[in-house]
């Protein structure tokens, strides 16, 4: 009989994925490290408030490592553990300036550095993150800035971390990946709805955190978020209970052609296109979400509101006009006016 090991999801969502993962193994010198392996050499610094120390760390292989490569030889310094396909790096902030976390910091922020083959991927972060803080501004967002990591990258999105306090007390929280106890490949295998499901069982949390993450994904789909799945929203575990955090990885990959397709099922569909939404999709999202008509449109009618101010935003990201800014309120202008602007009329018609 063949004894299959796998993590439990909780720790497999803690391992990096795609280049971080790839550039560990390297650096364990093990091509077939198993991800068990990998939290262990790795995991000191990880999402949330858990630590994996190894009893007997494995040794490094500095020199497998591309040494040309800067962010490459950075995780050498980082050796930490965060998930996501794009590449990042942990850092401290001291006296207003950024280093490298080394082993045994516990870092306050993540710089967000372009995979290769998209190289603007960072600077549409940043516009993209302007924009959904504009139409949610009563919500919470990461805080981040577009800066140079000087040596390593000339632009990289410097983001302050949630799970970590002033005091530099970590905090914990769980991805829905997690919660939903999904191994980290099966982040794009299910429903909104089943967030929305997950809120609504457990006593300890507050039903309103439904309401605002309907208004999350909304916002989402409006600014071309497909990338929306369940390892992008995530909860605190404070002592009233489970809350959501700030918002994070806000990306309009839509404005990318390959990137087209809605990560997970809404109106009981996988799979959905972009670009082909319609009203009656939203509101079949909404009473996937349990909400009434009245909540539905008033959460259309808040983003309605902020539209322009949404746009702004975009362009006041960055004071030198780019063809990124264009795209990125084309495709918001285009989803109102697609999808979005015909919500009120088809919910008037329906009892
Ligand atoms: N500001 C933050 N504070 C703490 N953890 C974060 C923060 N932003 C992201 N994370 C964690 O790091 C993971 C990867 O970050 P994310 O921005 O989603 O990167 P990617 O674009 O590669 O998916 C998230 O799934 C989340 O667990
Ligand atoms: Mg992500």
């Amino acid at each position: 009989m063949a004894i299959i090991c796998v993590l439990h999801p909780f720790f497999d969502n803690l391992v990096a994925e795609g280049w971080l993962e790839t550039a560990q193994r390297r650096l364990l010198g093990k091509r077939t490290a198993s991800r068990f392996e990998l939290l262990l050499a790795f995991g000191a610094d990880c999402a949330g408030a858990v630590s994996i120390i190894d009893p007997e760390p494995a040794a490094f292989h500095a020199e497998k490592l591309d040494q040309s490569d800067h962010a490459n030889l950075a995780i050498m310094h980082n050796r930490a553990s965060l998930s996501g396909i794009q590449p990042k790096l942990l850092l401290v902030k001291q006296k207003q300036k950024y280093r490298l976390a080394e082993l045994g910091d516990v870092s306050t922020h993540i710089a967000k550095l372009p995979p290769l083959n998209i190289n603007d991927i960072v600077y549409n972060e940043w516009l993209t993150l302007n924009a959904c803080n504009a139409l949610l501004p009563n919500d919470d967002f990461v805080v981040a800035e577009l800066a140079e990591l000087p040596g390593i990258f000339e632009q990289a999105l410097i983001i302050k971390r949630f799970d970590r306090s002033d005091d530099l007390q970590k905090i914990h929280f769980e991805e829905f990946n997690q919660l939903l106890r999904l191994d980290t490949v099966a982040k794009y295998s299910g429903a909104y709805k089943d967030m929305a499901d997950f809120i609504s069982t457990i006593p300890s949390c507050l039903q309103s955190d439904i309401y605002r993450l309907f208004k999350r994904v909304l916002v989402g789909l409006l600014t071309g978020n497909t990338d929306m799945h369940f390892k992008n929203f995530a909860m605190f575990h404070s002592e009233q209970g489970l809350r959501l955090t700030p918002n994070y990885d806000q990306v309009a990959a839509a404005i990318y052609q390959p990137y087209q397709y809605v990560a997970l099922k809404m109106d009981n569909e996988s799979d959905r296109i972009i670009g082909q939404l319609k009203a009656k999709n939203i509101i079949a999202l909404g009473r996937e979400f349990n909400l009434s008509n009245a909540s539905i449109m008033m959460a259309v009618d808040e983003i309605h509101g902020r539209l322009d101010a949404a746009k702004q935003a975009v362009y006041n990201a960055n004071q030198t006009h780019t063809l990124m800014q264009d795209k990125i309120t084309q495709l918001m202008e285009k989803r109102w006016r697609g999808t979005f602007s015909l919500i009120g009329q088809r919910l008037s018609k329906k009892p």
